[in-house]
């Protein structure tokens, strides 16, 4: 296997608002910025999310890095993006990853998301993996038009699965990209 640090970028990513963030492999001593900076999204970022996003919810996510393609961008020290692949174990899903990935409110919509999907498909494509797949609350334009700019595709429709704060259910759809 290729060394992951060869394809996360070092120069910093310039927003469309002219900011300059970095985004690098999560390490274990970022486990307390990821808290933090999950700790404080607004109600509107995590409006078609699966709370609770709680300390043992995170150290869950990155108890098993080995099997993880976690990236974090950060604005100095503070963490203010997120994103994650679990890659799936049994062998009939050895090569398939499940992505989300998570900006905090005041970095949304200037193409951060973009630069973090961007690196975390070159390092899926780096770690050789056949397929990485997503679920969106098919509400959620903004993420849906991120992932389609990406490669993602539309493979299916669950619908009514998602009980939103509104007391609705809202349709779900799962994309994903063969790399
Ligand atoms: C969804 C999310 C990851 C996207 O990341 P981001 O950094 O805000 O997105 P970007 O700025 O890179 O790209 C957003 C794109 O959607 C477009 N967009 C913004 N609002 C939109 C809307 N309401 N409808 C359609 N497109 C929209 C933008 O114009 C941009 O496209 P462009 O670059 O072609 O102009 C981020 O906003 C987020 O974390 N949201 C809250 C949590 C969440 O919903 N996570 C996903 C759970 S599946």
């Amino acid at each position: 296997m290729k060394n992951l640090e060869t394809t996360t970028k070092t120069e910093p990513v310039v927003l469309k608002d002219g900011r300059r963030v970095g985004i690098r492999l999560y390490r274990p001593a970022d486990k307390e910025g990821l808290i933090s900076m999950y700790a404080g999204l607004s109600q509107e970022a995590l409006r078609w999310s699966m709370p609770p996003y709680n300390r043992q919810r995170i150290e869950r996510w990155t108890s098993n890095l080995e099997n993880t393609i976690a990236l974090i961008a950060h604005d100095k020290n503070r963490i203010v993006g997120h994103l994650q692949i679990s890659i799936g174990t049994s062998p009939r899903f050895r090569e398939m990853g499940d992505l989300f990935v998570y900006i905090h409110q005041e970095y949304q919509n200037v193409g951060l998301g973009a630069a973090l999907m961007s690196q975390a498909i070159a390092l899926a494509r780096e770690r050789r993996l056949h397929r990485v797949e997503l679920t969106v609350v098919a509400d959620n334009h903004r993420a849906i038009r991120l992932y389609e700019k990406v490669g993602f595709q539309r493979e299916g429709l669950k619908r009514e699965n998602y009980l939103g704060e509104d007391g609705k259910y809202h349709d779900e759809i799962i994309m994903g990209i063969l790399l």
